[in-house]
Parts: C-alpha cells; structure tokens; sequence
C-alpha cells in the first residue's frame, strides 16, 4: 500500500508542475466522482451534461455537439472563458451565477476540493 501510493506520487511528480502547484489531480478525480453521473472529462462524449474534456480554458457554452440551456448560452455570450477564476465562481453555486442553469448541482463548497477537482480537470492524464 505504501509502495502504491509512493508510486502514484511519482507519477503526479513526473506530470506538469502545474498539477502540483495547484492541487493533487488524484484526490480531485475522487471529487470528480460529484460530476460523473452526468459529465465526463477524459472523452469527448457529452452525458446529460457536455464533455468537460479541455474545460479550463474553453468558453463558456462552447461545444458545438451540446444543446445549452438559453440561461447558460446567455451567461457565455460576451465571449467568458472557463478560466480557473470562473470556475470557482460558478461550481460552490452553479444556479447562483448561472441562474436557469440546467445543472442541477447543489455545488462544491470547499476551496480543497476545488484546487484538487481543477487540477484533475487541467490534466484527467494525470490521475490514471
Ligand atoms: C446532475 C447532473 C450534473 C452534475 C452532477 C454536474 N453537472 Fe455540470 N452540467 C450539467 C448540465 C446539464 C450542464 C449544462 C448546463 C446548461 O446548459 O445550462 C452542465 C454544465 C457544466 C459546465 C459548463 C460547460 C460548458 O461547456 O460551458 C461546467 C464547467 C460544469 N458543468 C462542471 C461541472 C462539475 C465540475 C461538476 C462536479 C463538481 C458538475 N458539473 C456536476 C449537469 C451536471
């Protein structure tokens, strides 16, 4: 078990430094686990959600193969981004700031977990 969790820390080291810096992408895909009944982020396959694949840094509402609410294409239409900052913004309380959302999510309310879910959602890789 202690060899186990050596060997993944290793793996996290050999990945982008970034991962580290901001949170571990491997206690994040366990966080992940809130999202997947209706996301996925290592595939380009919309759920009831869309794809969350390459999400940091994409704008808002912009996956051409996913019908949007009206409420969440309205909320991207100045050109926002799902930069790290929005998306802390929006995940403790989706239907706050998106308010029509169809993302039924009550929301993440600890900052921990929001550092680890970003890391895993910057590079899913990195938890495999
Ligand atoms: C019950 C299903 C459900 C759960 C659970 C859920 N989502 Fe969603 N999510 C959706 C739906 C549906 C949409 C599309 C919303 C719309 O069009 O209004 C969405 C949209 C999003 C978007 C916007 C994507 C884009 O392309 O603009 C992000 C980011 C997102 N979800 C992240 C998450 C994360 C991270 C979690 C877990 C912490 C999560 N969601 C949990 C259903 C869900």
């Amino acid at each position: 078990m202690k060899l186990l969790c050596l060997m993944s820390m290793a793996v996290v080291l050999a990945s982008t430094s970034s991962v580290l810096a901001d949170g571990d992408a491997i206690a994040g895909a366990v966080v992940f686990k809130k999202c997947g009944a209706c996301h996925t982020a290592t595939g380009p396959d919309n759920r009831v959600g869309p794809s969350l694949m390459g999400v940091v840094g994409r704008p808002v509402a912009s996956k051409p193969d996913y019908a949007y609410s009206p409420a969440m294409k309205a909320f991207g239409a100045d050109g926002k981004v799902w930069d790290e900052a929005l998306l802390r913004k929006y995940l403790p309380a989706p239907q706050f700031l998106v308010k029509g959302t169809r993302m039924s999510f009550p929301g993440l309310k600890s900052d921990r977990d929001l550092d680890n879910l970003i890391a895993y959602l910057k590079n899913p890789a990195a938890a495999q």
